[in-house]
C-alpha cells in the first residue's frame, strides 16, 4: 500500500470517529461507536493497523508514527464523549431522585424530661400565689436535716439505714464529734436554711432532688423530688395552708378537686396533717403539711408568741405520675427516649 493511502485512510478514520463519539447522546451509541473504532479485534483502528503490513520497508516508521498519532487522537475523543456523557448521567440520576413535593427531612427535637416540666409548672402555680423559689444544697448536715427540724438524735428518721450518710473527712480522721452529712432526705432542710438568713414573713417554695435508701418498685426509688412550701407570717393558720394546697392542687389537676386533710406526726410541725385530695373518683395522698413546731420556729431565732406559719412537702414524681397516668415512678428514669418523647 502506498504511504500517502494509508495517511488518507487514517486521517479519515480520526475525523470520522471525533463525530461518531462527538454524536453520541447515550451511553448505548457510545458503546457502539467505541467497538467499531476501537474494538480490539474488529475495531477500524485495528483493521488499519493490519494495513501497515503492506506498507513499504522505508516508509514504515513514517506510517507508523502517523498510526500512533491518530490512535491518540480517537482515544481522546473517546474519553472526552465518556466524561460528558458520565456527567450528564449523574446529572439525570440526581434529578431523577429529587421530588420537590416530598416533604422536607425532620430532624427529631428533644424534649424537657417530664419531671422537669412539672417542676417549672409547679413553680409556675406557687409563683402566682406569691411564693419564691429558693434553692438548697443536696449535701446536708445533721442540723439542717434534723436537729433543726425537731428531729431528736434517736429517732427512727436518722437511722444509718434510713439515710445516704456520707463518709466525712472528719469522720474517717476519728474526731470525736465528726459533723454528720448526708444526702437530703427531704427538701425541709431549706426552710430552715432560709428561715436562718431571712426574718419573717416568708413565703417560698424550694423543689430539689432527695435520697433515701429505698429499693426501687414501682413507687420508690432512691432518688425522687420533692416541693417544700414555707409560709410564716402573723397569724397564719391551718384555714390558710388548706386554701394554699387547694389552689394548688386545682391550678394543676383542674377544678373538680377536693381537698381533705387527715391528723398527722412529724416532728417539725404541730398540728400535723396529711393531706389528700380527690381526682377523677379517687383519693389521692398529697404529701405531709402542718403549722410550723415552736421548737423549730426558736431553732432558727424566731419568737413562736410572734409569728406562725405553715410547711408542706409533696413528692413531684406522685403528681406528675397521677397527671399523666404514669404507673411506675422507674420509668421516669430509665432515660428509654420512647417513654420521654410522649410528654
Ligand atoms: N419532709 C416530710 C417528708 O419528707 C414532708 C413534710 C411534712 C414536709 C410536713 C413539711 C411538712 O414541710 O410540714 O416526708
Amino acid at each position: 500500500m502506498a504511504l500517502q493511502d494509508f495517511l488518507d485512510q487514517l486521517d479519515e478514520l480520526g475525523t470520522a470517529a471525533e463525530s461518531a463519539f462527538g454524536d453520541a447522546a447515550d451511553t448505548e451509541t457510545l458503546e457502539a461507536a467505541r467497538v467499531t473504532f476501537l474494538g480490539a479485534k474488529k475495531g477500524r483502528l485495528k483493521s488499519i493497523q493490519q494495513q501497515m503490513g503492506s506498507i513499504e520497508r522505508e516508509d514504515k516508521p513514517m506510517a507508523g508514527k502517523a498510526f500512533n498519532a491518530t490512535k491518540g487522537r480517537i482515544e481522546a475523543a473517546f474519553e472526552a464523549a465518556q466524561q460528558r456523557s458520565n456527567n450528564t448521567d449523574s446529572d439525570s440520576v440526581a434529578n431523577a431522585q429529587f421530588d420537590a413535593s416530598l416533604p422536607g427531612a425532620t430532624f427529631r427535637c428533644g424534649n424537657v424530661h417530664p419531671i422537669t416540666q412539672t417542676i417549672e409548672e409547679l413553680k409556675e402555680i406557687m409563683g402566682r400565689l406569691g411564693f419564691s423559689i429558693v434553692d438548697g444544697p443536696e449535701i446536708e448536715d445533721d442540723w439542717h436535716n434534723f436537729v433543726a427540724l425537731n428531729i431528736p438524735d434517736d429517732h427512727p428518721a436518722r437511722d444509718p439505714l434510713e439515710n445516704f450518710y456520707l463518709a466525712t473527712a472528719a469522720a474517717s480522721s476519728g474526731a470525736k464529734d465528726p459533723v454528720g452529712l448526708l444526702l437530703r432526705s427531704q427538701t425541709s432542710t431549706v426552710q430552715i436554711r432560709v428561715m436562718e438568713k431571712t426574718a419573717p414573713p416568708i413565703r417560698i417554695i424550694s423543689l430539689g432532688r432527695v435520697y433515701r435508701p429505698d429499693t426501687a418498685d414501682a413507687t420508690h426509688y432512691p432518688m425522687f423530688h420533692q416541693i417544700e412550701g414555707l409560709m410564716i407570717d402573723t397569724n397564719v393558720s391551718l384555714a390558710d395552708l388548706k386554701s394554699v394546697l387547694r389552689l394548688f392542687a386545682t391550678s394543676y389537676l383542674g377544678d373538680d378537686v377536693t381537698i381533705r386533710f387527715r391528723p398527722s406526726f412529724f416532728p417539725f410541725t404541730e398540728p400535723s396533717v396529711e393531706a389528700d385530695y380527690y381526682w377523677n373518683g379517687q383519693w389521692v395522698e398529697f404529701g405531709g403539711a402542718g403549722m410550723v413546731d415552736p421548737n423549730v420556729l426558736k431553732a432558727v431565732g424566731y419568737d413562736p408568741e410572734e409569728v406562725t406559719g405553715f410547711a408542706f412537702g409533696l413528692g413531684v414524681e406522685r403528681l406528675c405520675m397521677r397527671r399523666h397516668g404514669v404507673t411506675d415512678i422507674r420509668e421516669f428514669y430509665k432515660n428509654d427516649v420512647r417513654f420521654l418523647a410522649q410528654f
